[in-house]
């Protein structure tokens, strides 16, 4: 079965047009930063955070060592993602990423929490251009993971009402402690 990293990336190349921004909201080690950058081309922007400077390090080497120069890395909570998009780069946003939890490897203290997570992603509603997709891949098996994998649930099941579109992707079975991929996509064209 497809990683749901790879589901993610197959998913948001059929929307992400080259020349757009992207978000990559939780950067680690730049993995999906890097398809990000690749997917919008030179013309394009990615902004990648991360609460982590040693994370964004690595993000940094991934991309210099594929000659990417598109990307730029931000330390910082993403609750504040709100406010750090310069305005000439807010009316083409098609993508914003968040894989939460820790880095893999990393100190796993420095993990994702509902609160910030929560925050980030009604920043994050706001951001997305019409037609564009915000995917969110949650891990309700790691510790804490549970509760903010459950209200990320409960915040995209209010949203089909109000000019969004949600699915919910399971990994291998539908056990409560499987990974899930949320994708979430705002109706409308550019
Ligand atoms: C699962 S890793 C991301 C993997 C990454 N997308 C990749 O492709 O390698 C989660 C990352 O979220 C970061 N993180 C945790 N809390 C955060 C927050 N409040 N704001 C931004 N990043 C955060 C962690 O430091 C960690 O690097």
């Amino acid at each position: 079965m497809t990683r749901l990293t790879d589901q993610a990336h197959e998913l948001i190349a059929a929307v992400l047009q080259p020349g757009e921004t992207a978000i990559d909201a939780t950067a680690g080690n730049g993995h999906d930063t890097l398809f990000l950058c690749q997917t919008v081309g030179q013309t394009g922007k990615v902004f990648a955070l991360d609460i982590q400077q040693a994370a964004l390090d690595q993000a940094a080497e991934l991309l210099q060592q594929a000659g990417i120069s598109n990307g730029e890395l931000i330390c910082c909570d993403h609750s504040s993602l709100g406010n750090i998009i310069p305005e000439t780069y807010l009316e083409r946003i098609g993508t914003i990423m968040f894989n939460l939890g820790y880095l893999p490897g990393g100190d796993h203290c420095q993990i994702t929490k509902t609160d910030s997570t929560l925050a980030a992603i009604e920043a994050a509603l706001l951001l997305l251009r019409p037609g564009g997709i915000l995917t969110v891949l949650a891990y309700p098996g790691h510790p804490g993971g549970d509760s903010e994998s459950q209200a990320v649930a409960e915040r995209f099941s209010q949203l089909e009402t109000s000019g969004y579109e949600s699915e919910v992707i399971h990994a291998r079975s539908e056990s409560t402690s499987a990974p899930r991929l949320f994708v979430v996509k705002k109706r409308g064209r550019v």
